[in-house]
């Protein structure tokens, strides 16, 4: 981008910038007290493996890449997942998926997350991903997007419960790590399959499952059923981990109140706010008060996020994934729409880095 333009666009979001400052609702909204209940927070046992929390990053495609699992890391989940990775490509030796299955060497519990619909594939996929040093591996039996679910993968293998159990069996019978699974409450409201599923599931070899409390006919919208997971929980014996719409810490202990379920997987809720991981273990496990990141924290945060973007990927890829997560960090903050809109008109990791600097120092107090 050229410079002048550069310099007006700066000079723009520095004059909006400095009509106010940034609004801390975003930063003081969690500043709540704690409950008591001290035995929500727990390990949890999947197959030979000990998650150290019972608290869990969501895959999600094109976000829970290595920078942000690293990032989220730094804030004590019991397990970050990677995004779902197609088992076909990684078979064929495609380099971008690969890299995409390869745990970075300082991350100490990451799942990889695989889709697929044929068990010979998944089967061989499992295999390198464990040679790729994948301490587990995830099977997505809960993606609704039409790509997926043509091909037989993610939730249509709700449909398919025969296939799904012939493919964690596959995998089960190659690799030493644990297999787990991810699904949903069934493939529509009059087709709630996930206990007999889970117990499927659980025979052919799973050590545990997660439930997305929805539907796939659902999305990702409409109401969750924490409710709905209870019976999943009374139907098998591997640990159980609810996941949907968890937004707050209190979301996290009535989700668990409500499910029975034995932890808790946090998605959209983390986006923009990695601390919420550690906020919801704060509050589960009865701490008197709950990690409250300052803005300098948050400057900081969104400085190591952008270095490891900036270091894992290349032109033009980490400009996208740079201003997604910008975008997603300032939300809620003062004029962040103006700045939004500013920051998707700019291009180049330099350039960005700039407007995220001028943005932070004129709000610094
Ligand atoms: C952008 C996006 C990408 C997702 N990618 C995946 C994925 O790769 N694998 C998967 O099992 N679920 C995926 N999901 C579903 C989430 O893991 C999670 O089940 C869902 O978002 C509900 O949890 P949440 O309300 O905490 O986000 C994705 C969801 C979103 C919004």
């Amino acid at each position: 981008m050229p410079t002048d333009i550069l310099y007006l666009l700066r000079q723009r979001v520095y004059i909006i910038f400095s009509l106010g400052c940034v609004n801390r609702e975003i930063l003081s909204k969690d500043r709540i007290m704690t409950n008591t209940n001290d035995k929500n927070l727990h390990q949890i046992r999947a197959g030979r493996v000990t998650l150290s929390s019972n608290v869990i990053l969501a895959p999600l495609a094109g976000i829970t890449d290595y920078p942000f699992r690293k990032i989220a890391s730094g804030y004590g989940p019991g397990l970050t997942v990677t995004e779902m990775i197609s088992a076909r490509a990684l078979c064929h030796g495609n380099m971008k998926t690969t890299r995409m299955a390869t745990p970075g060497i300082d991350e100490h519990m990451v799942s990889v997350q695989l889709f697929g619909a044929n068990p010979q594939h998944m089967k061989d996929a499992a295999i390198i991903c464990q040679n790729l040093g994948a301490p587990m591996i995830d099977i997505n039996m809960g993606c609704p997007q039409k790509k997926i679910i043509k091909s037989g993968a993610g939730a249509a293998l709700m449909k398919t419960p025969e296939l799904a159990a012939a493919i964690v069996e596959a995998i089960a019978s190659g690799v030493n790590v644990p297999v787990t699974v991810k699904i949903r409450l069934g493939w529509d409201s009059r087709s709630i399959n996930a206990p007999e599923f889970a117990h499927l599931m659980e025979d052919a070899g799973a050590s545990m499952i997660t439930v997305h409390a929805r539907t796939k006919t659902q999305m990702f919208g409409g109401n969750t059923d924490w409710k709905a997971i209870r019976s999943v929980k009374e139907s098998v014996k591997i640990p159980v981990v609810a996941n949907g719409d968890i937004l707050s810490v209190q979301d996290a202990e009535q989700c668990l109140m409500e499910s029975g379920a034995d932890g808790v997987m946090i998605g959209r809720g983390a986006l923009g706010r990695p601390w919420f991981l550690r906020q919801v273990a704060d509050y589960l496990s009865g701490n008197q008060e709950l990690f409250q990141p300052d803005l300098r924290h948050v400057s900081k945060t969104i400085d190591q996020h952008l270095e490891l973007i900036d270091r894992y990927y290349s032109e033009p890829a980490s400009t996208w994934m740079f201003r997604k997560h910008l975008a997603w960090y300032t939300k809620g903050m003062k004029h962040s729409a103006m700045f939004r809109d500013t920051l998707f008109r700019v291009a180049g990791i330099e350039n960005l880095k700039a407007l995220k600097k001028d943005f932070f120092e004129t709000f610094q107090d």
